[in-house]
Formats: C-alpha cells, sequence, structure tokens
C-alpha cells in the first residue's frame, strides 16, 4: 500500500505554519477553512489545554467528544466543568444504538476482556464509527496527539493527510512535553481531570485503563492485559495501515 506524503497543498500550508505559535496556527487553519474545522477531546489533560485556547479566543473550532458510555465518572466532571466554566458547547457522538444492542446482547458487557478481536469491534461500534460521523464533511481534524506518547507518535508530523478519513490531521501540542501541559494547565487554571493526579496517564474508557507505576510507558495503563504490539483502538489509523498509538 501506498506509504503517506505530505500532499503538495499541505506543504503550501506547513510553510505558511513556520513560525507560527500554536494559537496561531489554529486561528490560521480557521480562517483559512471557515466551518470546518473539529476538535476532539478526550478531556485529556492535552485535550483541555487546546479547548482552552478554543474557547477563551472563540475560535472557529468545532469541539467533539466521542461518548463511548464508558468513560470514567471524572471525565465526564471535567466535561462539565468545563461546558460550565466557558460556556461551552461540546458535541457528543454515540455509537449507533442498534449495533450496540446487538453487541452487548451477544457478547455481554465486559466482552473486551475476552479476546483482542471483542476489544477492537467495541472499540469500532463505540469509537471508530461514530468518529467517522464526526469527521465527515469537515476539513481539519485537530488533535491533542503528542510526539511523547509513543514510538508510533515521536515522527509524526504536525500536518498530516489522514487518507482513510480525507482530512487534514493537525497537532498544535505534538512537541510539548508532559511538564509544559501541566503547567499551561495551571497557569491558566484550566479544569483538568484528577485521575492524572492518581497515576492515570493515558486515559480511555474505564473498564480499559487503569494507573501506571513509575517507570511505565505513557500507554501501560491502557488494555494492560494486551500484547503492546494490539493496543490499538483504530481512531489513529493511516494509509500505510500503521496505527498512531
Ligand atoms: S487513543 O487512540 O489511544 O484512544 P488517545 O487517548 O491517546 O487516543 O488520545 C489521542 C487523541 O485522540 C486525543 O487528543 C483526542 O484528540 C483523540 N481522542 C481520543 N479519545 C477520544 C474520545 N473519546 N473522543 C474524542 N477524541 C478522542
Ligand atoms: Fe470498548 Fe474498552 Fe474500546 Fe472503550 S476502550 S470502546 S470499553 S474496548
Amino acid at each position: 500500500m501506498e506509504s503517506v506524503k505530505i500532499s503538495p497543498n499541505l506543504q503550501h500550508f506547513q510553510t505558511q505554519l513556520q513560525g507560527l505559535s500554536e494559537l496561531e496556527a489554529l486561528q490560521f487553519l480557521a480562517a483559512q477553512f471557515p466551518g470546518k474545522v473539529v476538535f476532539s477531546t478526550s478531556f485529556s489533560i492535552e485535550d483541555q489545554a487546546i479547548t482552552y485556547w478554543i474557547l477563551k479566543h472563540q475560535l472557529d473550532i468545532k469541539i467533539f467528544t466521542l461518548d463511548t458510555g464508558r468513560l470514567f465518572p471524572e471525565t465526564y466532571s471535567v466535561w462539565e466543568r468545563t461546558k460550565e466554566k466557558y460556556n461551552a458547547q461540546i458535541t457528543a457522538y454515540y455509537p449507533e444504538a442498534n449495533t450496540l444492542q446487538n453487541f452487548v446482547t451477544q457478547n455481554g458487557p465486559n466482552a473486551f476482556y475476552a479476546s483482542v478481536e471483542n476489544r477492537k469491534l467495541c472499540c469500532f461500534i463505540r469509537k471508530v464509527e461514530p468518529l467517522q460521523k464526526a469527521l465527515l464533511g469537515n476539513a481539519v481534524w485537530i488533535t491533542g496527539l503528542r510526539a511523547e506518547h509513543s514510538p508510533d507518535r515521536k515522527d509524526l508530523p504536525m500536518l498530516e493527510w489522514d487518507s482513510s478519513h480525507a482530512i487534514i490531521k493537525f497537532h498544535p501540542i505534538l512537541h510539548w512535553t508532559t511538564e509544559t501541559v501541566k503547567t499551561f494547565i495551571q497557569q491558566h487554571d484550566v479544569p483538568y481531570n484528577p485521575l492524572h493526579d492518581r497515576g492515570f496517564v493515558s486515559i480511555g474508557c474505564a473498564p480499559c485503563t487503569r494507573a501506571v507505576q513509575p517507570g511505565e510507558d505513557f500507554r501501560a495503563g491502557r488494555w494492560w492485559w494486551e500484547d503492546a504490539t494490539k493496543k490499538e483502538c483504530g481512531l489513529h489509523v493511516h494509509a500505510d495501515n500503521t496505527v498512531h498509538r
């Protein structure tokens, strides 16, 4: 399969983005694609930094979340606090009801522990399909991916073409360190998930996320019972079939 390349068009944008701050880059993209820029938030500490820029500066960027129905209570409460503090409109996308109903009826509520196949199907139903709906008709998808998260994310370009969703992806804080993110959140008094103070680093669905031990890698707490090479949920897939976990 053809490997992912930056199209000439993106190179043009890349040149224009050079030297801009993260906020200016978001403003630039919002102006280039009015009404067609979306930001996906999982309410992680990274995503909260981007949410802050969008809401504080009233950027023309739509914020959405994929509510899997299995998020931590703490995640729902940071969502609620963000909505209250910034009067935010965050669009929630949901799994297709019949598909989910059939899956849970046939396999039980915790089928993801039984096999990798079940787990991937659950992620597909609860995240990947709703993501397709959320991205449809848009031109740019902003994420909170960081290079430090995993070896697969280390060499990502900040601006890339996602051919599986036919959309430009932009990762404004790709090269931030964890310390930079935490300092930003503190300085701007942005609500964040208290699980981050209890050893949780990368936070997804409650049954599939646990705290990590000192020295463990960033994503060790996600799908911890699985082989590290299988740990992906399918949100960040590339045309060369690599998955940026
Ligand atoms: S995942 O692929 O393992 O689930 P991760 O938790 O690292 O992703 O988050 C990376 C980025 O994916 C986030 O910054 C966010 O943009 C997006 N993302 C992940 N989970 C969700 C979600 N439930 N809703 C919306 N966006 C999400
Ligand atoms: Fe299902 Fe777990 Fe994937 Fe959430 S992370 S969608 S609960 S398998």
